[in-house]
């Protein structure tokens, strides 16, 4: 079951600079901050409420993050829906013919994640997260 918006993810050319709005002028607490090396990224999570705000930095240019990037610039990138059950979510979207983009879940900043296509969802990236226990 979705429970919540888990995060927002938002793309940024440089974490640092970015951490002066976020951190320093909205006073939001970072709660994690670290490179995913197979992601090619720096994510920091800050959060709002129940909610977070995912700052993505690509750290190399072979990513979608990095593409994204150079072709947009900077923005919002993604929403992330909390899972009970991500490996049940996928399924269920699997099943329901909309566009994939993982196969299935994977480590992430938040838990075990997934990715569906912009495609099926109105233009929109869609993460499902389903946190850690004790962490994110
Ligand atoms: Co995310």
């Amino acid at each position: 079951m979705l429970t919540k918006v888990h995060h927002v993810g938002i793309v940024v050319k440089s974490a640092d600079e970015a951490l002066k709005f976020y951190r320093d002028a909205l006073g939001l607490a970072v709660t994690a901050d670290r490179v995913i090396e197979d992601q090619g990224v720096r994510g920091i999570l800050l959060q709002i409420g129940q909610s977070e705000i995912e700052l993505l930095e690509p750290t190399r240019d072979d990513t979608g993050v990095a593409r994204f990037l150079a072709s947009r610039g900077e923005g919002m990138h993604h929403i992330c829906f909390e899972s009970d059950d991500v490996d049940r979510e996928l399924e269920a979207a699997r099943a329901k013919g909309i566009q994939l983009i993982d196969e299935k879940p994977r480590p992430g900043l938040a838990g075990m994640i997934c990715f569906l296509h912009p495609k099926s969802n109105h233009g929109v990236l869609v993460e499902f997260a389903t946190p850690l226990p004790g962490g994110h």
